[in-house]
This record gives C-alpha cells, sequence and structure tokens, in this order.
C-alpha cells in the first residue's frame, strides 16, 4: 500500500453516535433506507420523482455496458428544477444566494432574483448565437456571476466547461480547443489576499492562437482595466442591461449533455469528464438533501471553488435544486485575518459547513484561537471532502470547529461520480474518525485484489463500483474509447475508480490514496504526466519524473526528478525557473515543492523510469525492490543526495 501515514488506520477504534437531538430530527432516520438501497434500479427510481420533468421517463436505466442511460426517454432542464419550480410557494422570496466578496461587499439574490439573472444572461448568450449543444468556457472568480452563467448554459442547453481560475492560460486554451468552446465568459479581474489577479489577460493570452472562440463576454469584478477587442469582448453589465427577463427552459433529454469538467488522469491530456443532466441532477439532489441533512432554514456553506466538481455538485446544482440558501465566499481563508471563515460563520449564523482535509490542517496550524474567538454556534453538520482526513484532523475539527455536537460527514466521490458514493448519512450512521464510513444507499462498492476478486473484511484492495449510479459520468468528452477503457477496462464488468482502499472488521471503508500516477494536493487532482509534461517543455530538461510525497498540510506535493540536456550548466535560479514553467505552463496549483537535479533517472532494463523507487527516495523510506534496475548507482546517488522533508 502507498502512503504509509495512513497505515495503522484499521486501528482507529473510536465511534462517535449522533447526537440524539440531531437523530430525532434528521431527515433520514430510518436506517432501513440502506436495504431499500440494495434495489439499487428500484431505489433511484422513486429517488428520480424529486426532480420536475417535463416527461417521464420510460425506463430508470438502460445500461449497454459500460454505456449508462438515466432515465431514459425522460425531459428536464437542471436550471428549471434550480429555479423556476421554487417560485410557486414561500421559497421565493428566500435567499437562494448569499455572496461575500474578499474586501467585506455583500450581495444576496433570492430565487425570484436568480431566476431573473439567470433567464436575462440565457437571453445574452442566445443573441450571441449559442444553441443547444454549443459548449461555454466559464472562467470566473468566485462571484455570483459564476453561478449565473452555470445556470444560464443549463437553461438553453448549452454544456457548460468551468475552468479554475487559478489555472494558467496555457491550460485554459487547452480546454478551450478540446471542448470547442464558442464562448468564454470571464472577469477582468478577481481579488485573492487583497491582491488583482487578472483574469482577461488568461484569456486573451490563450485566444492569441485560432480556436472556435467567437465572444468573450467580460464581467466587471474589480475595475482592473481590460483590453477589450473591438467585435470579440464586450462587458457583462452591458450585455445584460436591454437583455428580456423571460426566456423558457429548454426541455433536455435526461442524457443530454449538461457540462463537461476536466480533470487530470494518469496520461498527459485531462480528460474532459460528461455530465449529463437527468441522472446527475437525481444524483445530486438526492445526496444533498440526505447527507447534508438539509432543512429548509439552513445557510449551507461550501467553501469549494466553482471550477472544481464539489463546486458544481454541492454548491450549485444540489442545493440549488433543494431550494437550499447558498453562502458563497469569493477569496482566502487569511483575508485579512485567519479569523475569516469564523468571522462569516458567526454573521451569517452558518448551519451546514462543507470544506477539505487541506484547509482543516491549515486551520489548526493555525491554532484553535482563532474559531474559539467567534460565535460558531449556529453549526449543526460539518463535512470533508477531496482527500483522506487524517484521524487528528477530524478530532480538531469536530472539537474545534463542532464544539463536539456537530456530526462530520466525510463525503468520498470523485469528478466522474459527480455525486458522493461514500458517506455518513449523518442521523443513523455512526462515524468513526478517518472513515468515510459506507456506500451512499443505492450504492454498491467493492474492494477487489489485482484479480478483480472481493477482498475480505480487514484487508485492502482496489475501490471498484459494481453497479452503475445516477451521476456518473457519461463518458469522456470526444473519446468513448477512452472512457471505457480507463474505468471499466481495468476490472472486468466494474467501474475502477483508481483509488485503494480497506475496510475494517465493521464494513468501514478507509481511503488509502491514489493507485494510479494522479497526486492530491491540497484535494487538487494533478497528474504526474502533466507536470513532467510541463518541465520538459522548458530547454534545460532532457527528462522528468514526478511523484507525490506526504505533506503535513497538503496531504501531498510535487516532488519532480529531473535530469538536464547535455551541457546546460546549473546556475542559481534554475531550480526555481523550472517551478516557474509549471505555473506557466498548469498553473500554480501543479508547482513541484522539491526539485531535485540528477544526471540519471532510475530506469529498468527495458527503459522504463521506476517510479515506486523515486516515492520511497521522496519519502524517505527503505526502499523496495530494486533488482530490475539497469544501474544501481543512479539510485544510490539519490538515497545518499535527497534529504526528505516532511
Ligand atoms: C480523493 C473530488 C479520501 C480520491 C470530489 C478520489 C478522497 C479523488 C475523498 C477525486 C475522501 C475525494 N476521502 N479521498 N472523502 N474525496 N478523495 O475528482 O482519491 O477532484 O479518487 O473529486 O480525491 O478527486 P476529484
Amino acid at each position: 500500500m502507498k502512503d504509509e501515514h495512513r497505515e495503522g488506520l484499521l486501528d482507529e477504534k473510536r465511534l462517535f453516535y449522533p447526537p440524539v437531538g440531531f437523530s430525532t430530527k434528521a431527515v433520514v432516520q430510518d436506517p432501513k433506507i440502506y436495504d431499500l438501497g440494495k434495489e439499487s434500479k428500484e431505489f433511484w427510481g422513486e429517488q428520480g420523482k424529486r426532480l420536475d420533468w417535463f416527461e417521464q421517463w420510460d425506463e430508470i436505466l438502460e445500461w449497454n455496458h459500460p454505456f449508462a442511460r438515466w432515465y431514459a426517454g425522460g425531459k428536464l432542464n437542471a436550471a428549471y428544477n434550480c429555479l423556476d419550480r421554487h417560485l410557486n410557494g414561500a421559497r421565493r422570496n428566500k435567499a437562494a444566494l448569499i455572496f461575500e466578496g474578499e474586501m467585506g461587499d455583500r450581495r444576496v439574490l433570492t430565487y425570484q432574483d436568480l431566476h431573473r439573472e439567470v433567464s436575462q444572461f440565457a437571453n445574452v448568450l442566445k443573441s450571441y448565437g449559442v444553441e443547444k449543444g454549443d459548449r461555454v468556457t466559464i472562467y470566473l472568480p468566485m462571484i455570483p456571476e459564476a453561478v449565473i452563467a452555470m445556470l444560464a448554459c443549463a437553461r438553453i442547453g448549452a454544456p457548460h466547461t468551468v475552468v479554475f481560475g487559478g489555472f494558467s492560460y496555457e491550460a485554459l486554451r487547452d480546454r478551450i480547443q478540446d471542448s470547442g468552446a464558442k464562448i468564454v465568459i470571464t472577469a477582468d479581474g478577481s481579488y485573492r489576499r487583497g491582491k488583482i489577479l487578472s483574469l482577461k489577460e488568461n484569456v486573451d493570452l490563450a485566444l492569441k492562437v485560432k480556436t472556435s472562440v467567437e465572444k468573450v463576454i467580460v464581467v466587471q469584478r474589480t475595475g482592473l482595466s481590460a483590453n477589450m477587442e473591438k467585435e470579440r469582448d464586450v462587458w457583462y453589465h452591458e450585455a445584460i442591461k436591454e437583455a428580456p427577463i423571460v426566456c423558457a427552459a429548454e426541455p433536455m433529454d435526461s442524457d443530454d449533455m449538461l457540462f463537461i469538467l476536466y480533470t487530470s488522469g494518469t496520461t498527459g491530456k485531462p480528460k474532459g469528464i460528461v455530465h449529463s443532466v437527468g441522472g446527475y441532477m437525481v444524483g445530486v439532489a438526492t445526496t444533498h438533501q440526505w447527507v447534508f441533512d438539509l432543512r429548509e432554514e439552513d445557510v449551507y456553506w461550501c467553501t469549494a471553488d466553482i471550477g472544481w466538481i464539489t463546486g458544481h455538485s454541492y454548491l450549485v446544482y444540489g442545493p440549488l435544486a433543494n431550494g437550499a440558501t447558498i453562502l458563497m465566499y469569493e477569496g482566502a481563508p487569511d483575508y485579512p485575518e485567519k479569523d475569516r471563515y469564523w468571522k462569516i460563520v458567526e454573521k451569517y449564523k452558518v448551519t451546514i459547513l462543507y470544506t477539505a482535509p487541506t484547509a482543516i490542517r491549515t486551520f489548526m496550524k493555525w491554532g484553535a484561537s482563532y474559531p474559539l474567538s467567534r460565535d460558531l454556534s449556529s453549526l449543526r453538520l460539518l463535512g470533508s471532502v477531496g482527500e483522506p482526513i487524517n484521524p487528528e484532523a477530524w478530532m480538531w475539527y469536530y472539537k474545534n470547529i463542532g464544539g463536539e455536537r456537530c456530526p462530520i460527514v466525510d463525503t468520498w466521490w470523485q469528478t466522474e461520480t459527480g455525486m458522493i458514493l461514500m458517506t455518513p448519512v449523518p442521523g443513523i450512521t455512526p462515524l468513526k474518525p478517518g472513515s468515510c464510513t459506507v456506500p451512499f444507499p443505492g450504492v454498491q462498492i467493492e474492494i477487489v485484489n489485482h484479480l478483480g476478486e472481493p477482498v475480505p473484511k480487514g484487508e485492502g484492495g482496489y475501490l471498484v463500483v459494481r453497479e452503475p449510479w445516477p451521476s456518473m459520468l457519461k463518458t469522456v468528452y470526444g473519446d468513448d474509447k477512452r472512457y471505457a477503457d480507463t474505468y471499466w477496462g481495468q476490472f472486468k464488468g466494474v467501474y475502477f475508480t483508481g483509488d485503494e482502499a480497506k475496510w475494517d472488521d465493521d464494513g468501514y471503508f478507509w481511503i488509502i490514496g491514489r493507485a494510479d500516477d494522479v497526486i492530491n494536493v491540497s484535494g487538487h487532482r494533478i497528474g504526474t504526466a502533466e507536470v513532467e509534461g510541463a518541465l520538459v517543455d522548458h530547454p534545460a530538461v532532457a527528462e522528468a519524473a514526478c511523484v507525490g510525497r506526504t505533506h503535513e498540510v497538503k496531504g501531498q506535493a510535487v516532488f519532480a526528478f529531473v535530469s538536464l540536456k547535455e551541457g546546460i550548466t546549473i546556475h542559481d535560479g534554475l531550480i526555481s525557473e523550472l517551478k516557474a514553467h509549471v505555473v506557466v505552463k498548469i498553473g500554480s496549483l501543479a508547482r513541484p515543492d522539491d526539485i531535485f537535479l540528477t544526471a540519471e533517472l532510475p530506469k529498468t532494463r527495458s527503459g522504463k523510469i521506476m517510479r515506486r523507487l523515486l516515492k520511497d527516495i521522496a519519502e524517505g523510506r527503505t526502499m523496495g525492490d530494486t533488482s530490475t534496475l539497469a544501474d544501481a548507482s543512479v539510485i544510490n546517488f539519490l538515497k545518499e543526495n535527497v534529504k526528505p522533508k516532511k
């Protein structure tokens, strides 16, 4: 097993039961729900009824392995389900979105407001020729327009592809090109730790080469001057001024594409994960309501950026489909002070907080005095997502943020799964710190060995999903074969998650980490091949190999081994130059923490780089089997010279 810091977890015996006051009021109180979930098709058929459909489906699931069509024949619209259906009753004037900017500005949009703004913007998109099926790239900061833009696309049936604002112009360009987007929606800039970052500039650079983009719509967020190209660029506030406020929601086939979201895999090119309307919406609405125990009066805060799947499923689509009040914060957790999150919880009386282990470990490092100096008594449920949470961080979160009264839902899922697949259902599932507990009702998960055979309790192996689930990815954009090979080709008949896990004697699941060449840095998926590609793109580099090493706060950090081209002289700034090159090619999230220059990389006799050994070196642990090495002196050199950090 990889990542030794997860070893010994099965010794974690502490059990936390939901507080009585919590369970007796919970949305789900009856553990029988797990039995009902065993008949997954019927179970999901039942859940399908929670949405508004323009036309009823003919079949709950059409399964033509490995292609699923959920709610086949049904017609619906995601934006209609998030907005229109809430307008007839008391929710009409309920806050749908409470926004706080980093500089302290605030905006509240009721469901009616959001409906109007979405409809108007949908009309703007239509006026620029966007039709059902056309792709739209969204490259925006965490501002209400990001939600508006996503829902406007959904309303007219144009799949959006949101690109995280931290990605570089080259990464943005790749995604624009792969999706063939017609429109890019961006902002003049975004606030981060009091500074302004220009997004528009990146869009201009990305569009320097010929692409399919016809229009760039620019939200004025910071007042930073932006180069507006005549014909191509238009200000959002000007475009929307005269736009009509009525726009019918396009009836979409359940199986139509709702969005594409790019994520890293084993090979160099990020994959465009495609999600379809019907199954995705049923999956996220159901899990959002049950996992977060949603009540009408909740103030729900998911801290994830809109550029990641968590932002899609649990900031936008799930909560709004359920008529929740969502809180959205634009900026950094330590601006202007390290208590910003807790000030927000206190100010808006947040009841549900969903964040990532890396954030929790950062707060731990800053010290408990920040949360303890604020009134956090409104909180009643906490969530964690994106990477394994270590029991120590879990306990800290439980105690210092949750005041020992809030259950923690540790939710395991992926961009590809669209919805949470493993999690406690907080009113009924006892918690174990560090475990994502058990599969959600209606989801069939197993751990198998390398032959694909289920392993007994107490053992570990590869995490697979045995039956299709509603919000599973439909395909990889433009590449059905890659979809079939990557996810369904490893073990016969089942979906392979790419993760390794164990299960204990109680049947609780413990995620170990990725089994493939994906590194999870602060909950962000980074493909080693992508970083290696960025490094060898630098003129001085001959070869590069990257591995993930354990990092106290980020979970993992990128450690790169680089060999230089013949004749290159090493100078003082070279390492920083190489790191900066990765930032330009991908974005700062992929910047290696360590780069070690070496004359050679350890290879097998057939020339394959032995990453396993490099990982041992980066982690500073005893080396595994070295017998297949072509030249043992390479590894001996590395062993003696690399000083691993923790
Ligand atoms: C990891 C994020 C342990 C896992 C929603 C998975 C987790 C990858 C957890 C997907 C968790 C996510 N415990 N590991 N609760 N949640 N992961 O696509 O390795 O950005 O395969 O989706 O994150 O990352 P992605």
